[in-house]
């Protein structure tokens, strides 16, 4: 991945959760003029979302920053480069496969996703290179759609797909295409049914901005922020560690864990620190520590007990 650069964002734009929230409320108003423009308008209503036992007192990272400073490589490699070339990306009509070693198989309709028991989920985002945010995601616990297949016995892991769409993605067409398409990612059973790790379907009370995985993303925050993938359209339950895109694409740089782990430092740079985004703006270099897994060590390090994280990177 690129170099480490910070978005221009003063301390004093963090937006504090109050605020927003009075916006959201101020859009739920307007939301019953919504509810008659049809199916198809899904993705324009503002969601309602219940409260979580999963938060954070932290300052929330401007949604400024949150949809302007992204990683999202079907868009291109810089960080502006989703928001910028995200316009013509339709997350409407869209379905999501869940097939494999399941029971029941099903293709879910963006509609019938939206209507889970909808969460606001804070979650701090720590992304492999270097840098964190805040981000008040609003989604549903992925073993809420698990449940519903009734994954076999067999099945000890679970693999996702993004969108393949080179007509709306620019970086996926083109001499110079950064990433083998689709983009793939995968957790073993038990860190997918974990009730931290949540499908998400909207920000700071909106449903998803294109260049932050609209209409569907998977957010698992212990983990690098490359685990978190977005514009999912296939979820299969399977036998062996699946594939993922960054361990395919160097091996030595990136496992199948991506835990969170300041004692483990990546092979070109520490993981010990990062920056948080709005920590100051620009010239402020100060760094924060890096918690193991992201500051949820109490909710998730059993997951691994006994494992050596140091070779399962
Ligand atoms: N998913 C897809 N399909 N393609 C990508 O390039 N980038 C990953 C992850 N999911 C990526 C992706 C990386 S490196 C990070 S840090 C997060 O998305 C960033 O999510 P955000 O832009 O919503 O903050």
């Amino acid at each position: 991945m690129p170099a480490f650069r910070p978005p221009h964002i003063a301390a004093s734009e963090i937006t504090p959760r109050s605020i927003y929230m009075s916006r959201r409320s101020f859009l739920g108003a307007a939301a019953a003029g919504i509810a008659f423009a049809g199916a198809g308008d899904v993705l324009a209503a503002p969601l309602s979302a219940s409260p979580s036992i999963f938060k954070t007192d932290e300052p929330l990272t401007p949604k400024e920053a949150i949809t302007s400073y992204n990683n999202f490589y079907e868009f291109g490699v810089n960080k502006e480069d989703p928001a910028a070339n995200s316009g013509d990306f339709k997350p409407l009509p869209w379905t999501v496969k869940v097939d494999g070693m399941v029971g029941k198989p099903k293709e879910f309709g963006i509609e019938e996703l939206m209507k889970f028991p909808l969460e606001d989920r804070t979650y701090r985002l720590r992304c492999v290179e270097g840098w964190s945010m805040v981000i008040p995601w609003i989604g549903f616990p992925l073993s809420a759609l698990l449940d519903q297949v009734e994954p076999l016995g067999s099945a000890k892991y679970v693999a996702f797909e993004t969108v393949v769409r080179p007509e709306q993605m620019p970086g996926q067409r083109g001499f110079f295409q950064p990433l083998p398409w689709p983009y793939i990612e995968g957790l073993r059973l038990d860190e997918a049914r974990h009730p931290l790790t949540i499908l998400a379907v909207g920000l700071y009370g909106e449903t998803l901005p294109n260049q932050n995985g609209a209409p569907i993303r998977l957010v698992v925050p212990w983990k690098y922020g490359f685990k978190s993938i977005k514009s999912i359209v296939k979820i299969s339950l399977v036998e062996e560690q699946p594939q993922t895109t960054w361990k395919n694409s160097n091996a030595r740089e990136y496992g199948f864990y991506s835990n969170v782990n300041p004692a483990v430092d990546h092979p070109r740079w520490s993981q010990a620190t990062e920056q948080r985004i709005g920590d100051g703006g620009f010239f402020n270099v100060a760094r924060r520590d890096t918690l193991p897994f992201n500051g949820y060590a109490d909710e998730v390090a059993s997951l691994y007990e006994g494992m050596d994280l140091k070779a399962n990177y």
